[in-house]
């Protein structure tokens, strides 16, 4: 690697000659405020949900349940479909737009799409904000969540495309550094808004996303589109000078050679899903759907959508609840931050199995702890064990921050080739809020069936991923992006079977598979 910012060839192999340029940097600080606002949609529920003004306007069953003592278990306090729907429609809607942000990341760009995003981001909030009814409610987070779909389709696309190969990694853990600063902000505006006498607090909560809103909005006016998705479009020459100017040298050959390659076997892709269903893109496919499932099942939601309800079942007041949001909040960006730092030198992998560990063993010791303590009808927890399940709860989201949650957006974005990069993207998402929605919308009633099992449950899901990333998750760090399948997957001990060398039939407009000369033959069906 050369001084001065320029990297030209590692030991590894190719590495393109970039700078780390300033409209590199700002692109991708603008881009990456998709993630404030999805943080901040993750984050304020929670809180919103714990307020009696709003429990009492929509859902005064609950409101009810949560201020009678000695009925009902605890646990079972906040178990209300409607009240889990409001937090989780955001993501069936999201999880349905993300097949449309499939096809207009394609054909529009990445550009135009966050600008999409950003629109339905602002018409949600102001529906939220302005809510008289429940159907204004769920129709505002279900906007939300088209916004929420297109934005983080196109969002981690751009980031792992605009930027040069060896801090790819940490530029793309943007998107999620700011996912976890949405999420703090709208815990600590719910920390305030709750004090508001008058009962309107819950308004200002929902009606301040659209400062996330309107940042995304702006910044995707300024950003430049990806070469990526200009050359894709058939802006050869706009993509050309786009590639010279984020990456600060004339010497842009030999990257934008590779870009035209990508993009010429894109453009013989008819049918990305169907391309993405075939035997070569298996490795891709099944990593990126088992770590958004893993993601989610690691139940890091439970805790980001539900924390201050999930204390105050365990007998916190409400400003204790409210705070202890706040706590992890913080926790939450700052273990990013370490991520950003270590994902480009250690790599994914290790990241991934230290924080195997660490979870497993906080949500067994917090399984102990409510086991032992919170009894169905008891009145509270006690302070001591109070502090040190909030400070285990910080270990377990600690450990999540630097490692499944980054990762589990980067990985995904970096190892599809060009041509299926879309659609990989789309069914990552999808996956994504599916497992997110079955979360939202069942956390509550595990809890009230589990009880202190629910994290014996989640530390089971994670002993399991831990044991899938040991054996199946390569290391893809310091590998430029359009070379995956040469230098990770044909290199790897498993997926190497997967990767026999295809070739392209253009007239017939499908993939021919061509064994190596092993005996096996050629078997059509096996493509799909
Ligand atoms: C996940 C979200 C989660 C957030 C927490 C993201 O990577 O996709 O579901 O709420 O991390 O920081």
């Amino acid at each position: 690697m050369a001084g001065g910012g320029l990297a030209v060839a590692s030991a590894g192999g190719q590495q393109f000659e970039a700078k780390i340029t300033p409209i590199v940097v700002i692109s991708c600080i603008m881009a990456a405020t998709g993630g404030l606002m999805f943080g901040y949609d993750v984050g304020v529920s929670g809180g919103v949900t714990s307020m009696p003004d709003f429990l009492k306007k929509f859902f005064p069953v609950v409101y009810r349940k949560s201020n009678e003592t000695g009925i009902e278990s605890n646990y079972c306090q906040y178990d209300n479909q409607g009240l889990q729907l409001f937090t989780s429609s955001l993501y069936l809607a999201g999880l349905i737009a993300t097949f449309a942000a499939s096809y207009t990341t394609r054909r529009l760009g990445r550009k135009l799409t966050m600008l999409i995003a950003g629109f339905f981001f602002i018409v949600g909030v102001v529906l939220n904000t302005a809510a008289e009814d429940l159907a204004m409610l769920i129709i505002g987070r279900i906007l939300l969540g088209c916004g929420v779909g297109f934005a983080n389709q196109a969002v981690p696309l751009f980031l792992s495309e605009i930027a040069p190969t060896r801090i790819r990694g940490g530029l793309n853990i943007l998107f999620q550094l700011n996912v976890t600063i949405g999420i703090l902000f709208a815990s600590l505006v719910n920390y305030r808004t709750a004090k508001i006498e008058a009962g309107w607090g819950w308004r200002l909560s929902l009606g301040l996303a659209g400062i996330p809103a309107g940042l995304l909005t702006v910044g995707a006016i300024f950003v430049l589109d990806t070469p990526n998705s200009l050359i894709e479009r058939g802006h050869i020459e706009e993509g050309k000078a786009v590639l010279r100017r984020i990456r600060g040298t004339d010497n842009i050959e030999p990257e934008f050679q590779e870009l035209l390659e990508a993009s010429r076997i894109a453009k013989e892709v008819k049918h990305p899903f169907r391309n993405l269903m075939m035997r070569k893109n298996r490795p891709q496919l099944v990593i990126a759907v088992a770590m958004q499932v893993f993601q989610q099942f690691t139940g890091i939601n439970a805790i980001m959508f539900y924390a201050p309800v999930l204390f105050k079942t365990v007998g916190f007041g409400d400003d204790a609840s409210l705070y202890s949001a706040v706590i992890i909040g913080a926790v939450n960006v700052v273990s990013t931050l370490v991520s950003i730092y270590t994902v480009d030198k250690i790599g994914r992998r290790i990241l991934l199995l230290e924080a195997g560990v660490q979870m497993f063993l906080s949500q067994v010791i917090i399984a102990i702890v409510l086991g032992l303590k919170v009894k169905d009808h008891s009145e509270d927890l006690g302070h001591g064990y109070s502090i040190f399940v909030v400070i285990m709860v910080c270990t377990f989201v600690s450990s999540f921050a630097w490692s499944w949650g980054p990762l589990g957006w980067l990985i995904p974005s970096e190892t599809f080739p060009l041509e299926t990069r879309s659609a990989g993207q789309s069914v990552t998402v999808c996956t994504n809020f599916l497992f997110t929605f079955v979360i939202g919308q069942a956390f509550l009633s595990m809890l009230c069936q589990f009880k202190y099992g629910i994290f014996l449950f989640f530390s089971g899901w994670v002993l399991i991923m831990s044991i899938f990333t040991l054996f199946l998750i390569p290391e893809t760090k310091n590998i430029p992006i359009e070379e995956m399948t040469e230098r990770v997957w044909k290199q790897h001990w498993y997926w190497k079977r997967y990767m026999d060398d295809d070739h392209h039939d253009a007239e017939a407009g499908v993939w021919n598979k061509v064994r190596p000369a092993d005996g096996n033959g050629s078997d059509p069906a096996s493509q799909l």
